[in-house]
């Protein structure tokens, strides 16, 4: 496995929920656009949703033993409350973008916090659905290189 792409919480509603924020695309659609951009590029991409803060640190695990080079996450509302996940990037010590799909320092206080961003590798936030196609973009550029 070359890259894991993890949603957390809520992000398997995407497409009706809170349109007016997080857009009109699903995560089904999202996912099939990235499996689709890394396979152009000879790049075996894999996909996991969970609502569990646990399954999501377990899947980490499980990439590590599977040899993923590079994880894109979008925590959700995991990003401000998990020091399990944060726990669990620094212990399989594989490298990682995170997205968000809207911009979370224009939204509540709350969300400006991340227990993640100080060891990710970059962070995109505000730019919708197409936040995780630059981000594969950079892994492409990245993993050509190793
Ligand atoms: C989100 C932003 C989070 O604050 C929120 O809890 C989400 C989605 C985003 O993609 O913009 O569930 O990660």
């Amino acid at each position: 496995m070359d890259v894991l792409v993890i949603n957390g919480p809520n992000l398997n509603t995407l497409g009706t929920r809170e349109p007016d924020i997080y857009g009109a695309t699903t995560l089904a659609e999202i996912e099939a656009g990235l499996v689709a951009q890394g396979a152009a590029e000879g790049l075996e991409v894999d996909t996991f949703q969970s609502n569990h803060e646990g399954a999501i640190v377990d899947r980490l695990h499980a990439a590590r033993a599977e040899g993923t080079r590079f994880v894109i996450i979008n925590p959700g509302a995991f990003t401000h409350t998990s020091v399990a996940i944060r726990d669990a990037f620094a212990a399989v010590a594989i490298p990682f973008c995170e997205v968000h799909i809207s911009n979370v320092h224009a939204r509540e206080e709350f969300r400006r916090h991340s227990y993640l961003s100080d060891i990710a590798v970059g962070v995109l936030t505000g730019f919708g659905a197409t936040g995780y196609t630059m981000a594969m973009h950079y892994v492409i550029e990245r993993l050509k290189g190793e």
